[in-house]
């Protein structure tokens, strides 16, 4: 990979981030934005999509931000920024919505998913959600996104609305890759083991671990999380609970699931769950001590919204007013 790929990815402040925003998304970020020129963002606009208080929602985005930067992904090395402060990403959403078809919005798994969850607000931009993401990608020309396996779907779309443009007006966006984690890219809720560790949807406080939870929180999350009742350390369709937290421990040890068996052969679930419990703690820890420190630091975040926005329009508005001339539209002058 050359040094010179733009990386970029965003996470909503539907809810507050979660281990499966960890170990599907951040933890690759900060793996990548150790060698690249990364992009990040809150994708606050997204959030608009699904009704939620809108002071709940301020504080999240403050405290997702936060969260970049407690790991690493700093302003000094890579362009953080809150998506509203960008007018560029709804300008170009809009352009994008004409050049996407009905038909390909209603083949995506996340609008049916979402649809039949929140069937009283069926809402356009619940719909339309994929052309803002692709105008996100776009607008920065990048070359490799880091995402979690539910967002493989939006990456194909946002690759075929760019291959479209290009076709009709010449190249003008880059065509970008997913980068999906070998683990850790879909982790599962720890009481339902069958759907996917969602921070929008935490009815059930057990489900889910949330990087706001305390250690011995998460500690017990783990200890109560759903298994079979075999005793055997081992993955399988038959076994989603197990499966699950082998995932997590691969994900946080750098293990194989293959290793991770070897390791547990023989060992009961309680003592399992207690090395996953012990390893996931561990691995927080840190980042949960330097993620404290910054949300003091008022001040700081302000200034990185600040910059980010500044540093963020400049490379967008190149893009969206070289669109706004091929699509044919006046120049201001
Ligand atoms: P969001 O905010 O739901 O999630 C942020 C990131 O976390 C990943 N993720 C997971 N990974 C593994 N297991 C899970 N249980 C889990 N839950 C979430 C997601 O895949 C994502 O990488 N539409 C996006 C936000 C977005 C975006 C973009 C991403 C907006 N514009 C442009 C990339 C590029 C979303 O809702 O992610």
């Amino acid at each position: 990979m050359s040094e010179n790929k733009t990386i970029l990815s965003l996470m909503q402040p539907s809810g507050d981030a979660s281990l499966g925003n960890y170990l599907g998304a951040l933890k690759n970020w900060q793996k990548l934005a150790k060698e690249y020129n990364c992009i990040y963002a809150i994708a606050d606009l997204h959030t608009l999509t699904v009704r939620q208080e809108p002071a709940e929602k301020r504080r999240r985005s403050r405290e997702i931000l936060a969260l970049f930067l407690a790991m690493g992904l700093n302003e000094r090395d890579n362009i953080v920024f809150v998506q509203s402060h960008v007018a560029a990403h709804a300008e170009l959403a809009w352009v994008l919505n004409c050049y996407t078809y009905m038909g390909e919005l209603n083949r995506m798994t996340q609008f049916k998913d979402k649809s039949a969850r929140h069937a009283d607000n069926i809402n356009a931009g619940l719909f339309t959600y994929p052309c803002l993401m692709a105008a996100d990608i776009l607008l920065y020309q990048a070359d490799l996104v880091p995402v979690g396996e539910d967002q493989r779907q939006h990456l194909e779309i946002t690759r075929d609305i760019a291959e479209r443009f290009n076709n009709i007006y010449g190249n003008t966006f880059t065509v970008p890759e997913a980068y999906i984690g070998k683990t850790g890219a879909r982790v599962m809720g720890l009481q339902e083991p069958e759907r996917k560790m969602s921070k929008s949807e935490s009815a059930n406080a057990n489900n889910i671990i949330l990087l706001n939870d305390d250690l011995n929180q998460i500690a017990n999350k783990i200890k109560r999380a759903v298994t079979d009742s075999d005793n055997v350390v081992k993955a399988g369709p038959e076994k989603p609970g197990i499966t699950n937290l082998l995932n997590i421990y691969c994900a946080v040890s750098g293990k194989t699931i293959e290793e991770a068996e070897m390791e547990f052969a023989g060992v009961g679930y309680g003592a399992f769950k207690g090395a996953v419990a012990e390893a996931v703690c561990e691995e927080l820890r840190p980042v949960k001590d330097e993620y404290e420190r910054v949300l003091k630091d008022k001040g700081y975040i302000e200034s990185v919204i600040k910059d980010g926005a500044e540093k963020a329009s400049r490379i967008a508005y190149r893009t969206l007013s070289k669109v706004y001339k091929k699509v044919g539209l006046l120049p201001r002058g």
